[in-house]
């Protein structure tokens, strides 16, 4: 049985159109998921309906089996840390960490050795006694967490509680969740808009567009299998190349042909004569003395530990990711080759994967 399980899960207000549009999702006892999409598309609306913040229009919410699907937030048996996490300013840190405990009558004695396992956790032991005033923004994101964590709850539910820290603190605290999951091993749901945050957090991935779930799969399976073009340009940094191109075949060899190039394809997807846009991810891309492609260097940008080349091929504008220490001109022409065991096929029309 799944831990958690949405079925047909639907969300509209008042004349609008449905926000999430049957949702089917399982999550299985101890994972950690993450629900990534662009801004919009509905990932907060999930989260809410799983805590119960608001109602579902239709479908349903199972946790061990058990439908909660009206269930009040309370007897849910779910934390949560949101975006804007509002510290009471009047409280110190060791009174808003113990706040929910104190609400639920818990003796004095046991919030204390509670909130002090929980500071302890997350490295906040020596500011229990601060105000939020005088914390750090990486601080205060603590207390926030620790807030959720020391209810003990089953499931813990996150929504973007990274997004208002600066780049770097932000790495470090996303290795800080990890290992927070590696020690409660519970359920985790976590809302990000962040690739990044994405891949490196989740044991499953959810891509949401337009409330519609796109694909669900371990960051690995999402990157290497996209089902669709929406999948393939949102993970992966630089973005996934497309072309626009035919499939044709020619003494027995397939081919994507585009408006000024040539490639051979692998394997036998797709039909003949149909119209793809062909995937090509800048990594799979080499200079190559060898290769069959010309392209034009339009731009080179150096960002230490590789170099992301913008060309011209034939028109079309082509990523190519390189080591840092290959040196190409700008205005130059050279040959490259295409990995065609990496290449990426999408119906031109549906952008599924053929
Ligand atoms: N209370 C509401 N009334 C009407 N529309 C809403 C309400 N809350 C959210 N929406 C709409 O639902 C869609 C999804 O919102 P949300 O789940 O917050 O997106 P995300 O978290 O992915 O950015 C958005 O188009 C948003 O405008
Ligand atoms: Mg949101």
């Amino acid at each position: 049985m799944p831990k958690i399980e949405l079925k047909n899960l639907t969300k509209s207000y008042d004349g609008e159109v449905d926000v999430l549009k049957s949702i089917d999702l399982t999550m299985e006892d101890g994972e950690f998921t993450v629900l990534v999409g662009p801004s919009g598309c509905g990932k907060s609306t999930t989260l809410r309906l799983l805590a119960g913040l608001e109602d579902a229009t239709s479908g349903s919410i199972s946790v061990n089996g058990d439908d909660i699907t009206t269930r009040a937030p309370k007897d849910r048996g779910m934390a949560m840390v949101f975006q804007n996490y509002a510290l009471y300013p009047h409280m110190s840190v060791a009174e808003n960490i113990g706040f929910s405990l104190k609400v639920a009558k818990t003796p004095k004695d046991e919030i204390e050795s509670r909130v002090a396992a929980v500071a302890d956790m997350l490295e906040i032991g020596e500011l229990l006694d601060r105000r939020p005033k005088d914390l750090s923004g990486g601080q205060r994101q603590r207390v926030a967490i620790g807030r959720a964590v020391v209810k003990d709850s089953d499931i813990f539910l996150f929504d973007e509680p990274l997004s208002n820290l600066d780049a770097a603190l932000r790495g470090g605290m996303r290795v800080e969740l990890s290992l927070l999951h590696q020690r409660l091993k519970k359920n985790m749901v976590y809302v990000t808009h962040d690739q990044v945050e994405a891949m490196t957090l989740g044991d499953k991935i959810i891509i949401m567009h337009d409330g519609i779930i796109q694909q669900a799969g371990t960051p690995e399976e999402i990157f290497e299998r996209p089902s669709n073009k929406f999948v393939a340009g949102f993970i992966g940094n630089p973005t996934m190349n497309f072309l626009p191109a035919e499939i044709i075949e020619e003494n027995g060899t397939r081919y994507a042909s585009g408006a000024n190039f040539m490639i051979a394809l692998e394997g036998n997807s797709g039909n003949v004569g149909q119209k793809i846009d062909l995937g090509i991810r800048p990594e799979d891309i080499t200079f190559d003395e060898s290769g069959d492609l010309n392209i034009t260097v339009i731009v080179s940008e150096y960002i230490g530990n590789q170099k992301n080349i913008i060309a011209d091929l034939g028109g079309e504008k082509l990523t190519i990711v390189t080591g840092a220490d290959t040196h190409v001109d700008v205005g130059a022409t050279y040959r490259i080759k295409v990995n065609a065991a990496k290449l990426h096929l999408f119906d031109g029309d549906s952008g599924v994967v053929v």
